[in-house]
């Protein structure tokens, strides 16, 4: 089956074809030599990917999909949250991201450092239809950077049930309990089933 998947991350795209596996022939934006620039102007993770859906159902009237996904912080309330991308703007990296973060929870204990990862996937079918799925992980944000794995937020995502950073998984091990690893698996059972 062909899949399109609204985005031009690498890091992504590669996870989402590790979780859905052969069997799925996956397009993505990099495939257009210009695709415009999609302004993610939702409130809520669900309303972003159904924007970044939208758009892209429209340039090929085939089935897509949208992830949008981010951080979200309990002392933080929540933020950086959509924003979880542009956290360090004007120029923002997932260096400065991650430097940011780690500055504001400056002298936060632990107990108090919990934080999840959260996706949302709008699925549009042939006939225009969506639907959702989600996925959420819940760890809490290091003090420090561990590993090299991963992309984003990983080094100083730790996950107590497994004692290391997501950075410090392998790659099935971080798809398999992931919040993207979830939703993506939520959305080949509706496809396959
Ligand atoms: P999006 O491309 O608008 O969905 O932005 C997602 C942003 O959230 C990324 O640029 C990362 O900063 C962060 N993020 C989402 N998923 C992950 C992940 O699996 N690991 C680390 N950071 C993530």
């Amino acid at each position: 089956m062909k899949l399109w998947v609204s985005t031009c991350n690498n890091h992504k795209l590669r996870e989402i074809g590790e979780i859905l596996g052969p069997g799925f022939e996956i397009a993505s934006l990099l495939d257009f030599r210009d695709f415009p620039d999609v302004e993610e102007t939702g409130m809520t993770f669900q309303a972003n990917a159904a924007i970044k859906a939208r758009v892209l159902w429209e340039h090929v009237h085939e089935p897509v999909f949208a992830d949008d996904s981010g951080l979200e912080v309990d002392a933080l309330n929540g933020r950086p949250g959509v924003n979880s991308k542009r956290y360090s703007a004007p120029d923002p990296t997932s260096e400065k991201n991650i430097d940011k973060l780690l500055t504001e929870l400056d002298g936060i204990p632990d107990e108090r450092r919990s934080a999840r990862f959260r996706c949302a996937i709008i699925y549009i079918d042939s006939t225009g239809r969506e639907h959702l799925f989600e996925g959420t992980l819940e760890g809490r944000i290091a003090r420090e950077r561990h590993g090299t794995g991963g992309f984003g937020y990983d080094p100083v995502f730790w996950l107590p049930t497994k004692n290391c950073s997501v950075a410090e998984c392998r790659a099935e091990e971080k798809n398999a309990i992931s919040h993207r690893g979830r939703a993506v698996s939520a959305l080949k059972a509706f496809l396959t089933k």
